[in-house]
């Protein structure tokens, strides 16, 4: 998720996209930069870093002009460098364009334009576009079709917003990325969100997909991808810039749950193969794994469970696999040979234990594999190769798209892994339920009986969380949630365990969550028997129709799909039951006490 902003018409358009990237900063914050039209010819200022760092530089020069675009990147293609951080421009550097998406097939447009002569030289997939608006321009075409004909040849999901030397006008179109207008009084105004541009104007255009604007100080005027003139609602909004960052939720956490349906869309794009029933790693081709006999994983705290969940996903393939505490391995050190990958998993990629544990497995001679959202992170760097997760930034101190994302990003992996090293044969069922997902998610989050559930329950003493196999991360990550964010005791165990110690704190006081994924439910069914003997209330986590539900005294619903996956839509529950909790008893859930989003001492 990057963020871009745009324009016209004012003298103060400088300061103008600087605050619109401070303001979107919250979408991606890795680089910065500017491109803008002051009489003199186009200028760029951009730079690696923070938006502060870019305003810094660009005050100290203090440039003028009235039309311009901007971005704040959150790295996808290529690390975070001066190079890499947009505007990118043409080789006449007379066209600049921002971007925010993902351009598919950018290899292939890349390879066509080196070949014409052209010198690209950035690691990023947007900077073809300035490239083939440039071979149009040399062709004959107006700036607008030069545009328009580059537009149509792109693949994937994009917003773009494009500046020419010699002319006071942006241009910009979106497909799949969000760009909305903003109408002034004598400037015009787009961006990837609202609070760009809320100080200058509340006046709104939501843009559509297929929309091309062509904008100046006087106006804008949109067309679709026929030609065609359109005419949109301008709307009024009455929030705040810090509402608008939220998108009208009350909380940053309760946004993130929601966004994980287009979250899990963006992890998974162009790595499954559902016909074939295949996975496809851009970092590790067919056979990468070949020579791998064991798996370990390196993680704290949510990622820690997520790591949990993949060594079960791996043992379900016949490849032994452990999960440890980062700052446990560091303290024991546990046996390994030249055959085993480590796998650090990260979400910021900057936690120190996890850094630590992966600077041990380096020095051991171990290869490691840093599985991060965060590209330029420390943890992508120090690792011998990395895979992203591209949950785009999480801004919540409680990890909640980040979880599914890890998830989803280590079963692709642990199929690869298990595709390459052993006898396993791809599994087809397992494929399409992956690609599945993200509409099982939203279907969850819309009917969810969380909130409910949370009122009935908001007085209990403790709260207990149980699960077999896959279903025993998700019932610890679910009590991790629910503590961090309510301050209320919650613990979470194997359902197994519970008659061997828990079971003697179960009253009717605590619920208990029994978490069933479809490869257990006839044990979860006795466990479920065990606490309804003690009186404990019972909030299954199961499909609808399930003899767990009919049990339970309440059912968090969850629809039927892959049991390897059924795990990812039982903590959708679980976040909208702990986030509903924590919002009964008012607490700080983006910014819970004591807690950092990234713990980078030990
Ligand atoms: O950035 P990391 O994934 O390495 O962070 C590890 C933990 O600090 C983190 O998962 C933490 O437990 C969550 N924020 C809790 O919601």
């Amino acid at each position: 998720m990057c963020g871009i902003t745009a324009c016209v018409g004012s003298e103060r358009t400088v300061p103008t996209l600087l605050t619109g990237l401070d303001n979107l900063e919250y979408r991606g914050y890795d680089s910065a930069g500017i491109a803008i039209q002051n009489g003199d010819g186009l200028s760029v200022f951009k730079q690696e870093g923070k938006v502060s760092d870019l305003a810094e530089r660009v005050r100290r020069r203090d440039p003028t002009a009235t039309t311009g675009i901007g971005h704040t990147r959150w790295s996808t293609h290529g690390p975070p460098t001066d190079g890499n951080a947009h505007p990118h421009t043409d080789c006449t550097g007379e066209i600049a364009i921002v971007h925010n998406g993902i351009i598919e097939n950018y290899a292939q447009l890349r390879s066509m334009l080196k070949a014409r002569g052209h010198e690209l030289t950035s690691a990023t997939d947007t900077e073809v576009v300035p490239h083939l608006v440039e071979e149009r321009l040399d062709q004959g075409a107006t700036t607008f079709e030069a545009f328009k004909d580059t537009v149509d040849q792109l693949e994937g999901s994009y917003a773009l917003a494009m500046v020419a030397e010699g002319g006071d006008t942006v241009y910009a179109t979106r497909d799949g990325s969000p760009l909305v207008l903003g109408v002034g009084e004598e400037a015009n105004f787009l961006a990837s969100d609202v609070p760009a541009f809320l100080e200058f104007t509340g006046n709104v255009v939501y843009l559509e997909n297929g929309d091309t604007v062509v904008m100046d100080a006087d106006g804008y005027e949109i067309s679709h991808r026929d030609g065609a003139s359109i005419e949109r609602p301008v709307r009024e909004v009455d929030w705040t810039a810090e509402d608008a960052e939220k998108g009208g939720f009350d909380h940053y956490m309760l946004k993130e749950i929601t966004e994980q349906p287009t979250a899990l869309r963006q992890t998974i794009r162009g790595r499954i193969d559902p016909d074939r029933g295949s996975v496809e790693l851009e970092t590790f081709p067919d056979g990468s794994f070949a020579d791998v006999e064991r798996v370990q994983f390196i993680a704290c705290g949510t990622s820690y469970h997520a790591a949990l969940y993949a060594v079960q996903i791996l043992s379900n393939r016949g490849v032994p696999a452990d999960a440890f505490l980062a700052s446990e391995y560091t303290a024991g050190v546990p046996p390994t040979d030249e055959d085993t990958l480590v796998v650090g998993v990260t979400q910021s990629g900057e936690t120190a234990d996890t850094l630590n544990a992966l600077e041990m497995a380096r020095e051991r001679g171990l290869e490691t594999v840093a599985v991060t959202n965060v590209i330029g992170s420390t943890a992508a760097r120090t690792c011998d190769e990395s895979l992203f997760i591209r949950a785009g930034p999480e801004i919540g101190v409680a990890a909640t798209k980040t979880f599914s994302s890890q998830i989803v990003t280590l079963c692709c992996l642990a199929e690869r892994i298990a595709t390459d090293s052993t006898d396993h044969c791809p599994s087809e069922t397992f494929v399409q339920a992956i690609e599945e997902l993200p509409g099982m998610i939203e279907s969850v989050i819309d009917r969810s009986t969380a909130e409910p559930a949370a009122i009935a329950y908001s007085d209990s003493d403790s709260y207990f969380f149980v699960g077999r196999n896959e279903a025993r991360p998700v019932a610890l990550e679910g009590a991790l949630k629910l503590k961090e964010i309510s301050y209320e005791h919650a613990e979470g165990f194997a359902a197994g365990e519970l008659k061997h110690g828990p079971l003697a704190l179960v009253t009717e006081s605590t619920p208990v969550f029994a978490i069933a994924t479809g490869s257990n439910e006839e044990r979860m069914v006795s466990t479920t028997e065990e606490i309804r003997a003690r009186d404990g209330p019972v909030i299954s986590v199961a499909p609808a129709d399930s003899e767990i539900a009919a049990l339970a005294d309440h059912n968090l619903a969850v629809p039927e799909t892959h049991p390897d996956l059924a795990g990812v839509l039982a903590n959708v529950q679980l976040q909208l039951f702990a986030y509903h909790t924590a919002s009964l008893l008012d607490r700080a859930i983006d910014k819970p006490r004591n807690l950092a989003k990234s713990v980078t001492v030990e």
